[in-house]
């Protein structure tokens, strides 16, 4: 679970030359940067036998690390968040822990956090607020709990949410409200149906740009969702139609996955909606044909249909009419485990593809 975390985190940061991590506080330096690196920062901890210490400032918890401002709580069977949190600190994980509930006070002091880890704990109830004094709050990880709905009055500074793995069956739109600087957010794997998903919840996120919301019962694609958006995974849903107005506007989508679902049409004008896409994800679904508008896309790369009921392919389903048009932009076309036989594909039906790789139409065994 740690190292799905971290994975998670480092995905997020760059860096110039190899990095080798010797320890975990290795890790928290890197992603706090300048902030953490500090001369003064490790005297603000001071070990709890140390005489004064309650006068000389802040602790560090009870069993916890704590070391340039990242305070590490995680796998300690924690049932409640520690008190007394020093004030300075940026980061704080309280992953693996047995937390039942979140109260209004818990992270009163803690005006600098950056990231708060809660993931993998018990938590069922967040007060009203109880991260409202968190101004500085970045990334928030709920992942793995018990909630049943998302907090409300998370931070203006918020700019990734994951809690996938709960019991989340609402999205109210009042949660996203004014959360103008989010650009992640993860819902996977909640008892979500598409009528708790309030329409336009996901509006007016103006630099949001990544949405999963996989492995859930919603049956459409969420309504009202920001042009902003790069990336949409809707993979493993009860989604049945790719229906083009709710797609409409998405003009920076790249990445749309939409595979394990039980999708039968895609409205034309879909892809036309969204004219940046480069990848669409459609396996495993049940399609009777390959979905309109690709010969006229400009940038669509990669196109999975493989394990639909698509019966027979026409010659100008993936390329536009004539021989001298050449569309460099496929790398990954694939048709296997469809009722169409690869023989009874017409081979100009590729013809505006450079790359004969790209295109995986039987299982060649
Ligand atoms: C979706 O609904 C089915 C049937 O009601 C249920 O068994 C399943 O657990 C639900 N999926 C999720 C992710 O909640
Ligand atoms: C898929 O959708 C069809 C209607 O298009 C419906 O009859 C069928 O039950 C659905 N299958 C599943 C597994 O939800
Ligand atoms: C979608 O487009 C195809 C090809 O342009 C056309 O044959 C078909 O009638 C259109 N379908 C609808 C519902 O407009
Ligand atoms: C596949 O499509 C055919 C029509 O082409 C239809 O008769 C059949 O029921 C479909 N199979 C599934 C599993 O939907």
């Amino acid at each position: 679970m740690k190292a799905t975390i971290i994975f998670l985190l480092l995905a997020q940061v760059s860096w110039a030359g190899p990095f080798q991590q010797r320890s975990i506080f290795d890790f928290y330096d890197l992603m706090l940067g300048d902030e953490a690196s500090g001369a003064d920062s490790d005297d603000h901890y001071r070990s709890p036998d140390a005489p004064d210490a309650d006068v000389l400032g802040p602790v560090c918890p009870f069993r916890c690390q704590c070391h340039l401002r990242v305070v590490q709580c995680s796998d300690l069977g924690l049932d409640k968040v520690p008190k007394d949190l020093p004030p300075d600190t940026t980061l704080l994980d309280l992953q693996n822990n047995k937390i039942t509930e979140i109260k209004g006070g818990d992270f009163k002091n803690l005006k600098n956090l950056h990231t708060l880890i809660l993931v993998n704990n018990e938590i069922s109830k967040i007060d009203a607020g109880a991260f409202a004094p968190l101004v500085k709050l970045e990334r928030l990880y709920l992942s793995k709990n018990q909630l049943k709905e998302l907090p409300e009055k998370m931070p203006k500074t918020l700019q990734e949410l994951r809690a996938h793995e709960n019991q989340i069956t609402k999205v109210r739109k009042s949660v996203f409200n004014g959360l103008n600087e989010m650009i992640v957010i993860e819902l996977g794997t909640n008892p979500l149906k598409s009528l708790g998903i309030e329409n336009g919840a996901f509006q007016g996120m103006k630099k949001l740009s990544y949405i999963r919301i996989a492995d859930t019962n919603i049956t459409s694609i969420p309504q009202g969702l920001p042009p902003s958006l790069t990336e949409l995974h809707l993979d493993g849903n009860k989604i049945t139609r790719v229906d083009a107005a709710s797609l409409k506007g998405l003009n920076n989508l790249a990445k749309l996955g939409l595979s394990f679902n039980n999708i039968s049409t895609v409205d034309n004008g879909s892809l036309a909606n969204t004219p940046h896409l480069r990848e669409l994800h459609l396996n495993n679904n049940n399609l009777l044909k390959v979905p309109g508008g690709l010969a006229e896309h400009k940038y669509i790369q990669v196109v999975y249909l493989h394990n639909n009921n698509i019966s027979a392919v026409g010659t100008n389903d993936f390329c536009p009419p004539g021989f001298n048009t050449k569309k460099a932009s496929y790398s990954g076309v694939s048709l296997f485990s469809n009722p169409v036989q690869y023989w009874e594909i017409q081979p100009a039906t590729f013809r505006c593809m450079y790359v004969r790789s790209a295109i995986q139409l039987g299982n060649y065994k």
